[in-house]
């Protein structure tokens, strides 16, 4: 309780003075860990909480490098439950292994018996089941490959330099609003 307190203060303080961009300290990949996923180095995990690795936490592997904003992950499947007057015990589990380097956009839905392959990228709101190989833009419901992350970054190379991205939050408002005319 003292050492939730402490946490939030603690970021309400590195917000204040450092700015938004510094708020992600490694809270929430702590977090995860204590409930029992497994989780490599250098993860951001950004508006994560324990609900969000289902009740078997100890299921989910994820690498190194691995992004993730407010995503959900599922590792049983409930439709059993219309089997239970006949069979009281059914229930059905699985395993969600994330590779290294890998981005998952903003509430994407990750079930049961998935693997993202290394290198991939998650679109924001993507369902994700099934195995994927590496360097895959994943993207739909259900995720579906929609090009490599190659392509991906070919595509949008031009797009991606900002040179803001470090700078105080003041700043870097001032050259995103400029460039978009805003
Ligand atoms: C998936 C993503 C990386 C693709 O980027 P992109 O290659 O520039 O995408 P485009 O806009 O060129 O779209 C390519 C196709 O994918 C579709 N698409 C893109 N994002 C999608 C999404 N989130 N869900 C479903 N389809 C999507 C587009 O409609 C388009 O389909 P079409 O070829 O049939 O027209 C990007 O859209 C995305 O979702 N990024 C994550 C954003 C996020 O969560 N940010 C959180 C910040 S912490």
């Amino acid at each position: 309780m003292v050492k939730s307190a402490w946490r939030r203060l603690s970021k309400l303080f590195i917000y204040l003075f450092k700015g938004g961009n510094y708020v992600y300290s490694n809270y929430n990949t702590d977090e995860a860990r204590r409930i029992g996923v497994k989780v490599g180095e250098n993860c951001r995990f950004i508006a994560t909480s324990a609900t969000t690795f289902s009740t078997e936490p100890w299921l989910i592997e994820i690498g190194n490098h691995v992004s993730m904003t407010n995503p959900l992950f599922i590792t049983h499947d409930g439709g059993v439950w219309v089997f239970r007057n006949q069979y009281p015990e059914i229930e059905l589990f699985g395993k969600i292994k994330i590779g290294n380097n890998v981005f998952i956009g903003s509430e994407a839905l990750i079930l049961l018996n998935t693997e993202i392959g290394d290198n991939s990228i998650i679109a924001a709101r993507a369902v994700v089941k099934g195995v994927f190989e590496p360097n895959s833009v994943l993207a739909g419901v259900p995720a579906r490959r929609i090009c490599s992350v190659d392509e991906y970054f070919e595509k949008n190379k031009d797009r991606f330099s900002w040179n803001a991205r470090h700078l105080p939050s003041e700043q870097k408002r001032s050259i995103i609003c400029e460039k978009l005319g805003v």
